[in-house]
């Protein structure tokens, strides 16, 4: 990542922070929420102790995109939230790089099959914390080739700072205008690798198993069961395809 032209690129359109390298972007946004800044871009070289859901681990070597936007808190639920920032970043890889990729209901964003970017919101009063990170290389012997893909495997070389300023853009954008729900739900159907697909999630420590059917309109994923329609939140849930393993670039807790 090119400081420089990053800043370049975004032309002011929202105070940058920009670290070779820190901890993690989301932590260091965290703080400047705390002191009320926002919006607010912070965006890292790389990250050691970058963090995904859960308390996972998020590996950050240099090449990927490691970006988290300070927002005023919108009224949205969570979910519609979430899957808006997923739409802002396959919007923005399809129109910088051509790259068309799914959307893994509710954070994740997935081509060929596996994970390429996720996306981790936290709130901090009221400021909310967009974290994105977008895989750059997949390093060989790192153990996540069967479930993890990168910019590299797709693109000869991604413009990184582009991807960057453009899915900014389109999330401060969106928020000032208010988020469509309604538009924006019907693109994660579209987008969806999950509808139509047998998934497991577990309740309370048990698997459980149904067929992902809806992104409800509150953005809730409606799943069929034996026992009838189950309509997950995102804060409570993690969802798989069937038969897939752990699924992200994610290693450990
Ligand atoms: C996930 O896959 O569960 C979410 C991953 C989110 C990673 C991004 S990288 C930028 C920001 N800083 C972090 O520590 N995490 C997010």
């Amino acid at each position: 990542m090119d400081e420089d032209r990053l800043r370049a690129i975004l032309d002011g359109v929202v105070p940058l922070v920009y670290k070779d390298e820190t901890g993690s972007t989301n932590d260091d946004a965290k703080v400047l929420a705390a002191e009320g800044l926002a919006p607010v871009l912070v965006v890292a070289g790389r990250q050691t102790a970058g963090r995904g859901r859960r308390g996972n681990t998020f590996l950050s070597p240099e090449g990927g995109i490691y970006m988290s936007l300070i927002v005023p808190a919108p009224l949205d639920s969570l979910e519609l939230l979430t899957s808006f920032i997923g739409v802002c970043v396959c919007k923005a890889l399809e129109e910088t790089c051509g790259l068309r990729v799914g959307i893994k209901w509710v954070n994740d964003i997935y081509v060929g099959g596996k994970k390429l970017a996720g996306i981790l919101v936290e709130h901090v009063s009221d400021k909310v914390v967009v974290g994105i990170g977008v895989n750059g290389l997949v390093t060989p012997g790192c153990g996540l080739q069967a479930i993890a893909t990168s910019l590299a495997e797709y693109i000869g070389s991604p413009d990184c700072e582009k991807i960057c300023a453009v899915i900014a853009d389109k999330t401060l954008l969106g928020l000032h205008h208010g988020i469509d729900a309604e538009t924006t739900l019907e693109y994660c159907r579209q987008r969806s690798v999950l509808l139509g697909h047998e998934v497991c999630y577990f309740v309370a420590g048990v698997e459980r198993r149904g067929v992902a059917v809806d992104v409800t309109q509150e953005g809730k994923l409606a799943i069929r069961t034996d026992d009838g329609i189950v309509r997950l939140g995102s804060a409570a849930h993690d969802v798989r395809l069937c038969g897939c393993q752990k699924d992200s670039w994610i290693v450990s807790r």
